[in-house]
């Protein structure tokens, strides 16, 4: 895997005359998606029943209900906006968003960013316009409307090669496809997050980083099912190693807030993906959100282990017939610590700090209880709800 480390500089070996050209550094462009990109996407609510207003109410409601505050900045359309390319070959959006330079700009007054959403083949997976062949012109057509993130979805490239099982093509294709867009955004100077997009194909996260992914989907799609979420979640199992600050595994978007789990699932969606590491694209309505849906989403402590400024995924430290306990490692030298009970029933779940690393008692807080527990050496966590979950928060 070709890793790209960016950002790092030592005067140390190159003597004054480096010193003093130093500043030029200050110039590289900041790391995009140094912390796992936060916001919002449309798909997993709304489907293709998006629009302009429906875009603009979502902005609205996330720079009201303290969301933004908590970190949440993109607004992303997903697929279904697309229209039809014009003679000269630029692309047009549908009659749901008459004006995409007006929206951005609605969006971004808010304080936020807007995302776009298309496809490396000639549709997407929805049958609208895709990318393919007209990658520079696109790249160009997004930065001039003002867009900040694009999700870049296979859908149709490579099909017929995936189906004839024909894999090793199929992939040099996608590779040259994910690259092609890569250029063609870097060319418009405009910072764009690039999320690949292609299922957990051929293990992107040993190839989305060096094709520019700033994150890459790992796995099909979440459906808003608490047995969906936890296959999905617990299939990210020793991919910590390839998240890092500017590329990210991507576990795909919340389904917190859609109405087909109850609270305590959603808790174990949302600290899972903290301890994950994994973007968190809210994918409800905003709008008319409950305050226990917004109390999930919005909680900054546990924002917070998601967004940790060391930028580590956290793993599986244990698994024992549905009750598993995964750790994260923070900024700092703590963990951030999930004790899950995924069965069916109530269970007691216990944790050694020694297990963890820890060396004497550690300071342990309760994030969703926003408890101080005080200093210990064990944890045991009695009657853990089925399918519920103890988030920790451990300083040695
Ligand atoms: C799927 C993708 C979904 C959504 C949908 C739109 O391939 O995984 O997240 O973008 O396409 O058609």
């Amino acid at each position: 895997m070709k890793t790209i480390r960016k950002g790092r500089w030592t005067l140390a070996p190159l003597g004054l005359a480096a010193a003093l050209l130093a500043p030029a550094a200050s110039a590289a462009p900041p790391m995009l998606a140094a912390t796992p990109p936060m916001g919002w996407n449309s798909w997993n609510h709304f489907a293709d029943k998006i629009d302009d207003a429906t875009v603009r109410a979502q902005a609205d409601a996330m720079a009201a209900n303290g969301m933004r505050d908590a970190g949440y900045r993109y607004i992303n359309i997903d697929d279904t906006w697309e229209g039809q390319r014009d003679a000269s070959g630029v692309i047009h959006p549908n009659a749901k968003f008459p004006d995409m330079k007006a929206l951005a700009d609605y969006v971004h007054s808010k304080g936020l960013k807007l995302g776009i959403y298309s496809s490396p083949g000639p549709k997407t997976c929805a049958g609208y316009e895709g990318s393919g062949g007209h990658e520079v012109q696109d790249a160009q057509t997004y930065a001039a409307w003002g867009i900040d993130y694009l999700k870049y979805d296979l859908c149709s490239l490579a099909q017929p090669m995936i189906a004839a099982g024909n894999l090793e093509k199929a992939q040099a294709i996608e590779v040259a496809a994910y690259e092609k867009m890569r250029d063609a955004l870097r060319a418009t100077g405009r910072p764009i997050v690039y999320s690949l997009c292609q299922y957990g194909f051929y293990q992107p996260w040993r190839w989305g980083g060096s094709v520019g992914g700033n994150l890459w989907r790992t796995t099909g799609d979440i459906n808003d099912t608490f047995a969906r979420m936890v296959q999905i979640g617990l299939g990210q199992a020793g991919l910590s190693k390839y998240a890092k600050p500017g590329n990210w595994n991507d576990p795909d978007m919340l389904e917190v807030g859609n109405g087909g789990m109850k609270a305590a699932e959603y808790r174990t969606h949302m600290s899972l993906w903290a301890i994950l590491a994994a973007p968190l694209l809210a994918g409800n309505d905003l709008t008319k959100m409950t305050p226990e849906t917004l109390s999930i989403l919005a909680n900054k402590e546990v924002v917070a282990i998601d967004q940790d400024p060391a930028g580590r995924q956290g793993d599986r430290v244990r698994a024992e017939g549905g009750l598993e306990v995964w750790a994260k490692p923070l900024s700092g030298g703590g963990k951030a610590v999930g004790l899950f009970n995924l069965s069916d029933q109530r269970a007691n779940l216990d944790i050694d700090f020694a297990a963890l690393g820890f060396k004497g008692p550690v300071n342990v807080r309760d994030v969703w209880a926003g408890k101080d527990l005080g200093r210990m050496k064990a944890y045991h966590a009695a009657a853990v709800i089925e399918h519920g979950v103890v988030l920790l928060r451990v300083t040695p």
